[in-house]
């Protein structure tokens, strides 16, 4: 059931890896510093938004302590016996709760994960009842990280916005202002004994805006594509991984990239993760901005809402980019 065709499979390490190469780490600390500190600053994030998607992000402004406690609590949460677990067992239709599948169709390859999805904004939808209640202060410490999380990404919407040569809130606008939506999906990786014939979680690119990981500071996994590579990310210490999602791609008219990622098993150490999702209002149309748009560049995709974006994925998946390409307008 988890055993992928061979050319999904993680190439094994043949010596001749990338390691030199690496998604940039980007010090946000500096854009208080003074005005070339920013503009520094904004450049780095705009060079790495274009060429990888990805970047890895410090001085963030969360605690230390918080993210500490995130990973504690989400480990002690995936150990919890099954039967504890099952209680929030989700359908993979609505997708909220614990599960391992992702998209209804049943002949399709699983991952090998179990993950935990839950919705932290609106709070229409925010259920707190389905989230963890074990361990003792899950809840509380899942809100407090949420909150954190919605107020380092606004920054980062801010900043992206400038970098793209827009109006400063030009991105949170487009995302709904106060009304954006945001999620959390914790992966949990088990030790795999044959992590060469399987995938943690088969390469895709995110739906939505923008993506904030809080990745396993012990244990690599996740891998950026890069051209016909993928690279493994190295965590830095004490950051969050940052990646575009297909909405900012849409937005930007392709200046800005949602890079396919995935992840590899080991066979030594299990690993968590923990993926928060910025994203638009459900109900808004969106397409690329008008300022991005220029007769050399025409508009690359058409408009369409989020709810009718991630409808159309549930339904299939993890594949790649294949959802991002098939928006592009005739
Ligand atoms: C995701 C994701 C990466 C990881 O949840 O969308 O890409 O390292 N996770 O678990
Ligand atoms: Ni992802």
């Amino acid at each position: 059931m988890y055993i992928k065709p061979a050319t999904e499979r993680p190439s094994i390490d043949t010596g001749l890896s990338n390691n030199n190469l690496q998604i940039p780490v980007i010090d946000l600390g500096r854009l208080a510093e003074g005005v070339v500190e920013c503009r520094a600053t904004m450049k780095a994030i705009s060079d790495a938004c274009r060429e990888w998607g990805f970047f890895q992000v410090v001085n963030h402004g969360v605690s230390l302590e918080l993210m500490a406690r995130m990973r504690e609590i989400w480990r002690a949460f995936f150990h919890l016996p099954m039967e504890k677990k099952q209680l929030y067992a989700n359908s993979p239709k609505t997708y909220e709760g614990y599960g391992s599948r992702l998209g209804v169709d049943k002949a399709a390859i699983l991952d090998w994960g179990d993950y935990f999805y839950l919705h932290l904004l609106p709070n229409s939808i925010k259920n707190i009842d389905k989230w963890p209640s074990l361990p003792t202060s899950c809840r509380e410490t899942i809100e407090e990280y949420g909150n954190e999380l919605v107020k380092l990404c606004g920054l980062l919407m801010k900043v992206m916005s400038i970098s793209l040569g827009l109006d400063v809130g030009y991105l949170q606008e487009a995302f709904g202002g106060e009304e954006v939506g945001a999620c959390m999906r914790v992966n949990y990786y088990p030790k795999c004994p044959q992590p060469e014939l399987t995938l943690g979680l088969s390469s895709h690119s995110d739906p939505g805006g923008i993506t904030v990981l809080l990745a396993d500071d012990q244990v690599k996994g996740l891998q950026v594509r890069k051209g016909d590579n993928w690279v493994t990310v190295q965590p830095a210490p004490n950051a969050f991984i940052v990646n575009m999602g297909d909405q900012i791609q849409v937005l930007s008219n392709a200046m800005y990239k949602s890079v396919e990622h995935r992840v590899i098993t080991n066979a030594k150490e299990e690993r968590i993760s923990i993926a928060f999702f910025y994203n638009p209002k459900c109900d808004l149309l969106l397409g690329p901005a008008r300022q991005l748009v220029t007769p050399d560049r025409p508009p690359l995709y058409d408009s369409m809402t989020f709810n009718e974006y991630r409808l159309y994925i549930r339904k299939k998946g993890p594949r790649g980019k294949t959802q991002v390409e098939s928006l592009k307008a005739a």
